[in-house]
């Protein structure tokens, strides 16, 4: 393999990759895990058996702590965590972020990461936060281009150098600056100071800013969300093209007594039952789980299992082309993540140049997935059908439709497509035998433009009755409209 990142399976904007660093090759979307060079409530060589691939730690704290500087220094940053794998370094934006400044330089970091053998390299970009005056913006864009520059020039061996994209809640920055940077040819490039909108749960912000970003980079770079740790949004973050993640929630949130789930997390006090399998609730019940001496590393162990299943389950749904149908059921765990989906579909002119064009079954799971990739590529392909003499347009077989001229197949989200299709992604899709309000939408608009299409035609378009929309009158100025006996059984 010569590419740093190869991409080997794709759905949506999401895909299976293999990055390559110094220490090895890690397969992605994963999530890294913080070690805190100075509190480890699990080791980091420990870490792999939860299914970590790649760890990141802060080289900022490190070389501020005289002890941790010198043996990083004299026997490299794998030793200091007694760790083999990749690592990846922070450089000390977050704290800057926090504090308003630090106690180093951009060269001072870059020299540091680079002498203790860090795989991926992070220069000291400014994560300006949301909210802030665009002027704001575009000046700490502006330090933090001239800052990734010198890093470019000055990292060039064989360790990753990210190029962190800021630019606020600016989409129109965002992109810009990872259009600026994409010319500069990081190895990765981390999404920055998108904690704050994940902690304000800003999750449709947090989707324009990714899609903008996005579309400034090439689709061949590896992505990372700084900071992003809760395993609920991962799907959504993934296929949008996200591809590494790192997280402290696992340790923050045990602290807290906080137990994660993939829709959710809960206060370990008001937990009766553990409604997980991993080792940690499979040894324990929720009584003994309260009341452990070790509680805060129990929960953290339980945290960084959660987090990796989730990132298991994500690349076995992007194998079996299905990632859509999970991010559309992991947004339902709370109305904004719901706002983040339908913002997601907002996209999807975007997203349907990477959708495969053929994929595991579309599953029909809301009103949302009459916005997905799939059926606006439907309309948007309609020319390609022509239609002459008599039509018939039907949900499913009616008596007598041998005497048409040609037949078409009526399903909601997709609308009228030939019936030979039937059986082809996706209209062999598993949809609801009684179609929401936003089902019928796409598919009498893509009707209508289909009859627009070939006006030569004539229609006769026998559907249930209960179809009610306000479409129907359109369509029955184009056809000759039958209604059939509801939902019989076929
Ligand atoms: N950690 C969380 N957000 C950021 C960011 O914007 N930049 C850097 N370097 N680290 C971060
Ligand atoms: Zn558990």
């Amino acid at each position: 393999m010569s590419a740093i990142f190869e991409i080997l399976d794709k759905d949506a904007g999401g895909r299976i990759g293999k990055l390559r660093t110094p220490h090895g090759i890690i397969e992605t979307p994963t999530v890294m895990p913080v070690i805190n060079p100075n509190i480890q409530l699990i080791s980091p060589k420990e870490m792999r058996s939860f299914g970590a691939e790649i760890l990141i730690t802060n080289s900022y704290i490190i070389y501020r702590k005289e002890e941790l500087r010198k043996i990083a220094l004299e026997k490299g940053l794998h030793e200091l965590l007694g760790f083999d794998g990749p690592i990846m370094t922070d450089s000390g934006s977050f704290q800057l972020s926090v504090y308003g400044s630090v106690e180093v330089t951009n060269e001072e970091i870059l020299e540091f990461q680079q002498k203790i053998g860090s795989d991926i390299i992070v220069p000291l970009d400014i994560p300006t936060p949301p909210d802030v005056q665009y002027r704001r913006a575009e000046e700490e864009l502006a330090v933090t281009a001239e800052r990734l520059e010198a890093a470019r020039k000055f990292i060039q061996g064989e360790q990753l150098l990210a190029g962190p994209v800021q630019g606020s809640t600016y989409p129109e920055l965002r992109e810009k600056a990872a259009s600026h940077l994409k010319g500069l040819n990081f190895e990765v490039y981390p999404l920055g100071a998108v904690v704050p909108l994940m902690e304000s749960y800003r999750y449709a912000e947090l989707v324009d800013v990714i899609a903008a970003a996005k579309k400034g980079l090439s689709p061949a770079s590896p992505v990372h969300l700084f900071g992003a740790g809760h395993p609920m949004m991962f799907a959504l973050a993934v296929a949008l093209g996200c591809d590494l993640f790192d997280s402290a929630a696992y340790a923050l949130y045990a602290k807290d007594g906080r137990y994660i789930t993939v829709t959710g997390t809960y206060h370990v006090e008001k937990l009766n039952y553990l409604p997980c399998s991993c080792p940690i609730c499979s040894k324990y019940t929720a009584e003994e789980l309260k009341k452990a001496d070790n509680r805060e590393e129990l929960l953290g162990r339980h945290n960084l299992y959660a987090t990796f299943a989730e990132i298991r389950l994500i690349k076995q749904c992007i194998k079996d082309g299905k990632l859509l149908e999970l991010v559309e059921q992991r947004c339902r765990a709370h109305p904004r993540l719901l706002d983040g989906l339908k913002k997601f579909y907002t996209h999807s002119p975007w997203l349907e140049q990477f959708d495969p064009a053929t994929k595991g079954t579309y599953f029909y799971c809301g009103p949302e997935s009459a916005s997905r990739p799939e059926v606006l590529r439907f309309g948007k392909r309609l020319e390609r059908f022509s239609l002459e003499g008599s039509v018939l347009i039907r949900t499913g077989p009616v008596k007598g439709e041998g005497s048409y001229d040609q037949i078409l197949t009526f399903k909601a989200p997709f609308g009228a497509f030939p019936v030979e299709m039937e059986e082809v992604y996706p209209f062999n899709a598993e949809v609801s035998k009684f179609p929401d309000y936003e089902a019928l939408s796409t598919a009498f608009i893509n009707t209508l433009k289909l009859m627009d299409l070939n006006p030569q035609a004539e229609y006769t378009f026998i559907c249930e009755k209960e179809f009610r929309h306000p479409l129907i009158e359109e369509i029955s100025k184009k056809a000759k409209l039958v209604y059939r006996e509801a939902w019989k059984k076929e």
